[in-house]
């Protein structure tokens, strides 16, 4: 990650067009299709009613996770980690996180909260708490 990103807090996993998912009752949904025309391992949602931004990744074990999408420390956001089973905050510190959201190093305060997340077809519902 370079120096600049980290600075400005700017994280690789694309922003997922607000067009693709809809939020309604405590539940986002998005065609997973749409998730893998991405080309990327994370991609992150915001806005449209959501009450924080929610990362949406396949980790290296190939199971699809969502987080809050926020990091407790500066609040910046996360990005999976091609290759390490790990998460990490697009800040200049650093925290790291296992796929449970367990804070595995870094100054961030809390773990992050994993969302359950389900399949039905080609849909994918996020569970927000
Ligand atoms: S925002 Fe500072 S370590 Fe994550």
């Amino acid at each position: 990650m370079s120096f600049f990103k980290a600075l400005c807090g700017i994280c690789y996993s694309p922003k997922l067009d607000n067009s693709l998912w809809q939020y309604q009752n405590g539940v986002l949904l998005l065609k997973k299709e749409d998730y893998e025309k991405q080309n990327s391992m994370g991609v992150y949602m915001t806005d449209g009613g959501l009450p924080n931004s929610v990362l949406l990744f396949c980790g290296d074990d190939g199971v699809l996770y969502a987080i809050k999408n926020v990091c407790s420390h500066m609040h910046r956001k996360i990005d999976p980690i091609p290759g390490s089973n790990t998460l990490r905050c697009c800040s200049i510190m650093h925290s790291n996180f296992d796929y449970s959201g367990r804070k595995i190093s870094g100054p961030a305060s809390r773990n992050l909260v994993v969302y359950d997340l389900s399949q039905e077809g080609n849909d994918i519902l996020i569970k927000i708490n």
